[in-house]
């Protein structure tokens, strides 16, 4: 099997996996991301330093590696500038390492502006997306009216563009004449001001992946979002518009499957969610609110608070399935080390009826009372615990417990936000 390995999300994402990518980073080459956009927020602790990546591959921290951003992301070319900017703030030089696929699509200012526009007009019902305008873009892409990277360098093509979407959102736009956001002459300019800063990173992502690996070059597939968000697998409606699965690694960088190597799989010890959608395994009372404030859940995107809830080992064993997970990385496990009690979601009773396969009808999510098993928590502190057989017994029996469900190995497991608060197993 290739050395290559892929990191995904296994819940509905802010899992862990800035810091895991970071981490694994260290042994390997090259950093592709393929899917999802600035919605991301990918953090990664270095000494005192906080860095949160939204579009730059997490590896761009580790100075000797080189980054690829695929075809299957949208790209906010203005929010990569902002992004880099702050690399140059922290003499991070990334110049000749970062490269962007000339295919993908472009989130444009309209796009944002009809995130918000899509969000208002579904009443009371609204996804809480993140307002990056991911989903605009993805559907101006299946739509075939999106603006690639490409089509920015001549102006025929952009003014082209730019006048179709014009027409296809007259009526949407009507409202809003003196938005910015949806002048299409000043974002012909914005555009056309930013060609020479993204000439030198354009580049043919799937034709460099070809051959950085018959080179032999490691290379680490870092995935957004997480499988429960996938626009196909996870809670639809409440969904990203993206497939964030292993999938979504192949048509995002234009690979084939045996590329990919080892899967890995990350997931907190507990479940996380932001924006709207069913979670089973949801606390919202004092528990959750604990689980909040250990686990410094607010979003490294958008600031909002996150919602929290036990493991769910039913949506856990889907997310692995459908990404033929081979290696696990549990991460915040120190979040759990007050617990009297840990609580794991076995299976669901819907209907009075027991079920132990993730319902492929999402608004029987709704109805779903999780049926728990107990844990004894470990009541001891893990964060400076650097070796597997000195974590807890009852620490080492809840991760076991995980690994054996799924069936699935374990990679790492995270006890703190820093590099050194891992246990590589
Ligand atoms: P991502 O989107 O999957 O990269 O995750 P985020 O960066 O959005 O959210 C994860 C948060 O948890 C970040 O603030 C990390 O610094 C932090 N974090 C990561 N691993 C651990 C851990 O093991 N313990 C604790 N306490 N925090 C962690
Ligand atoms: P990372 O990579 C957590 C959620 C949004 C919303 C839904 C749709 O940091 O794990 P979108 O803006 O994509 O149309 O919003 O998806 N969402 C995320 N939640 N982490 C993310 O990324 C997310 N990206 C999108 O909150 O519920
Ligand atoms: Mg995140």
């Amino acid at each position: 099997m290739k050395d290559n390995i892929a990191v995904v999300g296994l819940q509905w994402g802010d899992e862990g996996k800035g810091k895991v990518v970071d981490l694994l980073a260290s042994d390997m080459d090259i950093i592709a991301r393929c899917q999802g956009g600035a919605n991301a927020g990918h953090t990664v602790i270095v000494g005192d330093k906080k860095y949160v990546l939204h579009l730059i591959p997490s590896g761009i921290i580790h100075q000797e590696k080189i980054c690829y951003i695929g075809n299957g992301v949208v790209l906010d070319p203005f929010g990569l500038l902002e992004e880099l900017r702050i690399l140059d703030k922290e003499s991070i030089d990334y110049k000749g390492r970062l490269f962007v696929s000339a295919s993908a699509n472009l989130v444009l200012p309209y796009h944002k502006l009809l995130d918000q526009i899509y969000e208002e007009r579904r009443g009371g019902a609204p996804l809480g997306t993140t307002l990056r305008g991911i989903g605009p873009a993805y559907r101006d892409k299946v739509a075939r009216c999106g603006i690639r990277l490409s089509d920015i360098f001549d102006d025929k093509i952009l003014l082209e563009k730019l006048n179709d979407i014009k027409t296809l959102r007259a009526q949407i736009f009507e409202p809003y004449q003196d938005d910015e956001r949806c002048d299409y002459d000043a974002v012909f300019d914005k555009v056309c001001s930013i060609r020479e800063a993204f000439a030198p990173m354009l580049t043919n992502v799937s034709s460099e992946m070809h051959r950085l690996d018959a080179e032999g070059k490691k290379i680490l597939f870092e995935g957004a979002q997480g499988a429960l968000l996938d626009v196909d697998h996870g809670t639809y409606p409440y969904a990203t518009s993206s497939n964030t699965t292993v999938g979504g690694i192949l048509t995002g960088l234009g690979i084939g499957p045996r590329m990919v190597g080892t899967v890995v799989g990350v997931v907190k010890a507990y479940c996380t969610r932001v924006g709207a959608g069913p979670f089973p395994t949801e606390l919202t009372e004092e528990t959750g609110e604990l689980l909040r404030e250990k686990g410094g859940e607010y979003g490294a995107t958008t600031g909002r608070p996150r919602r929290t809830g036990w493991l769910d080992l039913v949506a856990l064993q889907h997310a692995c399935r459908i990404n033929g997970v081979d290696q696990l990385a549990i991460t915040k496990l120190d979040v759990l080390d007050s617990f009297e009690t840990i609580r794991v979601c076995l299976s669901y009773r819907i209907d009075s009826e027991l079920v132990d396969t993730f319902p492929v009808d999402p608004y029987a999510l709704e109805k779903v009372e999780p049926v728990y098993r107990d844990f004894p928590g470990w009541k001891s502190d893990t964060s400076s615990i650097t070796r597997f057989g000195h974590l807890p017994q009852e620490a080492q029996n809840y991760i076991r417990f995980i690994a054996d469900e799924t069936g699935t190995e374990i990679k790492l497991v995270s006890t703190g936000a820093a590099r050194a608060e891992t246990i590589l197993v």
